[in-house]
């Protein structure tokens, strides 16, 4: 008989140990260790094996293999999956808790069901509880076909008779397997469960979501090993208070990764919004101190979104840098640049940047806008309402410019902004936009001198 050696794993990122510490070595998390049996029984897992058996071919002989997408009829969904639902893909979705991915899933699986056959597995809400929920989506459940289950052997038996083209499993960490001995929602239990699930998808051609949690730090739940053994990460961002909710795809092998989906939460359940462009704007009466527009480009789409910024006196030896939507890493990195090329110090203050809306902005034309609000705030003085920007800025003190500069400023255009404070390297020669005032600038103390002509 095979000893069984017991090995140790972190429950937030995975890390395996020997032994056992009281701080993971990969992640640093503390007391999240705990036994598993490392008797896995297949090594290999969640990799694609379709074309095991084939040995070693030259590319040219492999005929590329055609995907037909399934649309979801949910327009913002079908783009973030990148033109619909492929066959035998695998799809984790992710978000805080009540931000509505199983209405979101919900509502997909029932638009489906009158062309395809579709199950949805359900461990953490009863078939009643899902009813209920679909009654108020307003949506028939005629040929939805559903099950409440968490064990993966039975679920698999399901899905064998059932032979569903789309199947939801919400959620992943009510899952269990008996091949593994550890509870539900630990890593070994998540991932071998997941590993099965997946393997039958590939198997058969069947489309999966799996509804994944987060931890209280926004990360996907424990195992970011999922994230290797699916095609498609998405993940809802927002706050839960708020109405909007964007689904953003991660990762994605069949699609623009970072492109985001926007919806509205209703009482009849999520609306897609098609022209998001401006909703996150708040509409201020006046001008206010620390208040920018940026316009970023989040997938294939520009976003006009509003940079705030609070600069105050720091009561702290060590002041505060803060950011919610946004980098606080770079956010110190600019400050930095700010006050070697730009001759500003904020040393002696709190600084505090938020991204309007519960939207995250990822990239890097954010600098302008993000500087821009700090010096608004820190001389108290707003910046005229016509007025937006974007940019990256360097740690030489250059302003660099972004993917498509002239489509942002086209964008912008159209919400009524009539000045754009943009890298120089985004214009062309010639570039004009009827009505549109072009601040072109190349290095940082040029931003620093526009500031101080534009502030009011
Ligand atoms: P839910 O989909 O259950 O979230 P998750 O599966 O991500 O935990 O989220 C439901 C939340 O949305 C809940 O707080 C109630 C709200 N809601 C509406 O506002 N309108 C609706 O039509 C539905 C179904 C839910
Ligand atoms: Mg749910």
């Amino acid at each position: 008989m095979a000893r069984v050696k017991v090995r140790y794993q972190c429950s937030e990122c995975g890390a395996e140990s020997p032994k056992w510490v009281g701080r993971c070595p990969d992640c640093g998390a503390w007391n999240t260790l705990t036994e598993m049996a490392a008797t896995v029984s297949h090594p290999a897992r969640g990799g694609y094996a379709g074309a095991a058996g084939r040995g070693v071919q030259t590319l040219s002989e492999v005929t590329p293999e055609r995907t037909e997408r399934t649309r979801l009829g949910i327009e913002e969904l079908d783009r973030v999956l990148g033109g619909g639902l492929v066959p035998g893909s695998v799809i984790l979705l992710g978000g805080d808790p009540g931000i509505g991915k199983s209405t979101l899933l919900l509502q997909a699986l029932m638009a489906l069901a009158d062309r395809h056959r579709t199950l949805y597995v359900t461990g953490e809400e009863s078939p009643e509880q899902v009813a209920l929920r679909a009654a108020r989506l307003r949506l028939s459940g005629e040929r939805l076909r559903i099950a409440a289950e968490t064990s993966v052997e039975a679920i698999l038996a399901m899905a064998q008779a059932e032979r569903p083209q789309v199947l939801v499993v919400d959620s992943i960490q009510t899952l269990f397997t008996e091949e593994v001995g550890s509870a539900p929602g630990s890593v070994s239990q998540v991932r071998e469960s997941a590993a099965r699930l997946v393997r039958h998808a590939k198997a058969t051609g069947t489309a999966l979501f799996l509804v994944g949690h987060v931890t209280k730090e926004g990360a996907l739940a424990g195992p970011r090993v999922l994230e290797h053994m699916v095609d498609t990460v998405l993940y809802f961002e927002g706050d839960a208070g708020g109405r909007y909710r964007i689904v953003r795809a991660i990762k994605n092998r069949f699609g623009a990764v970072n492109e985001i989906g926007v919806f509205v939460m209703t009482d009849t359940g999520l609306k897609a919004v098609s022209n998001p462009s401006a909703i996150f704007l708040s509409r201020h009466e006046q001008p206010v101190p620390g208040s920018v527009v940026m316009v970023t480009r989040e997938g294939t789409r520009p976003l006009l979104v509003e940079v705030q910024a609070l600069v105050d006196d720091s009561q702290l030896g060590n002041p505060r840098r803060v950011t919610l939507g946004l980098e606080q890493n770079r956010l110190a990195m600019l400050l930095a640049v700010l006050h070697r090329h730009g001759g500003i110090a904020v040393s002696d203050q709190d600084v505090f940047v938020n991204v309007v809306g519960g939207v995250r902005v990822t990239e890097t034309a954010a600098d302008v806008p993000v500087l821009l609000s700090v010096l608004s705030s820190f001389r108290n003085r707003a910046l005229p309402h016509e007025l937006f920007a974007f940019g990256e800025v360097g740690l030489a003190g250059e302003v660099r410019p972004v993917p498509g500069g002239q489509e942002r400023i086209r964008e912008a255009a159209k919400h009524g902004f009539r000045r754009a404070l943009v890298p120089a390297a985004n214009l062309t020669r010639g570039f004009r936009v009827e009505g549109m005032e072009l601040l072109p600038v190349r290095r940082l103390d040029e931003v620093v001198g526009q500031a101080s002509e534009l502030l009011l």
